[in-house]
């Protein structure tokens, strides 16, 4: 038996296909959190048939605490889970890459992370009402950022588009996203622990290659730039 969605809920879907890319990837460790009471069977049958080596974990979101912010919960158990399991014997050095169900990722994302010293940064195709939203790169240095979305945002950045040195996690142990933020704001949350922009590490060919997309399964609308107030930086140059 395959997987099967419940009610009008794709996320077991999502998560097959993520799943089978995350089989491709080689020296790869999936920490899983379920949004739930109750570890459920069908993701847990999920990782059980996949190749992947996985923790699965699980938290429910407080919805007491009124906040639109998602995933905080289940990403600081993650870090949680991390910290202990690199003071193990076991634990050894990488990357840490934050992901959602429903983006795709090109396995060369994976292999972009590889080369991650402490902060690397790359394009995210199709997020924020762009084509693209991606830092702007001088001289081999992050300069700027091309976002549309908040570009306020200490790093106007998706989740996607980040992955950060796990042994940083041990030397900053305060660093984890908070409910405390306003929506975009987790991203940068995180971050200004361990980098300034000066300090992000471009990859994907200096930030002109897309290898992660936001997929979202709801209707995705991709403004059109020249009705913008602020249109974006020329991308055109960019295969998305
Ligand atoms: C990025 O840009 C720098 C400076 O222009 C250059 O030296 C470097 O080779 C570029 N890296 C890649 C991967 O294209």
């Amino acid at each position: 038996m395959g997987p099967v969605s419940i009610g009008n809920s794709n996320y077991i879907i999502e998560l097959l296909r993520l799943s089978q890319t995350l089989m491709l990837v080689k020296n790869f460790h999936w920490i899983v959190i379920e949004d739930s009471e109750k570890k459920t069977k069908l993701v847990e049958n999920l990782l059980k048939e996949s190749t992947i080596k996985y923790t699965h974990l699980n938290v429910k979101t407080n919805k007491a605490k009124h906040s639109t912010a998602s995933g905080v919960e289940q990403r600081n158990l993650a870090l949680d889970w991390l910290r202990k399991y690199l003071q193990t014997p076991e634990g050894a050095p990488g990357v840490v890459f934050f992901m959602d169900d429903d983006n795709t990722y090109s396995l060369k994302v994976f292999e972009e992370m590889r080369k991650v010293k402490r902060v690397g940064v790359w394009p995210v195709g199709i997020v924020g009402g762009m084509r693209v939203e991606r830092p702007l790169v001088t001289d081999g240095k992050v300069s700027g950022f091309s976002a549309l979305w908040k570009p306020y945002r200490p790093f106007p950045l998706d989740m996607a588009g980040f992955a950060i040195n796990a042994t940083l996690f041990l030397d900053y142990p305060e660093a984890k996203f908070s409910r405390k933020v306003q929506s975009g704001f987790q991203e940068s949350e995180i971050l200004k622990y361990f980098a300034t922009v000066k300090d992000l590490e471009p990859l994907a060919d200096n930030c002109t290659k897309v290898y992660v997309w936001h997929t979202r399964t709801q209707k995705m609308a991709i403004l059109n730039p020249k009705k913008l107030k602020h249109p974006p930086i020329n991308d055109d140059h960019i295969e998305v």
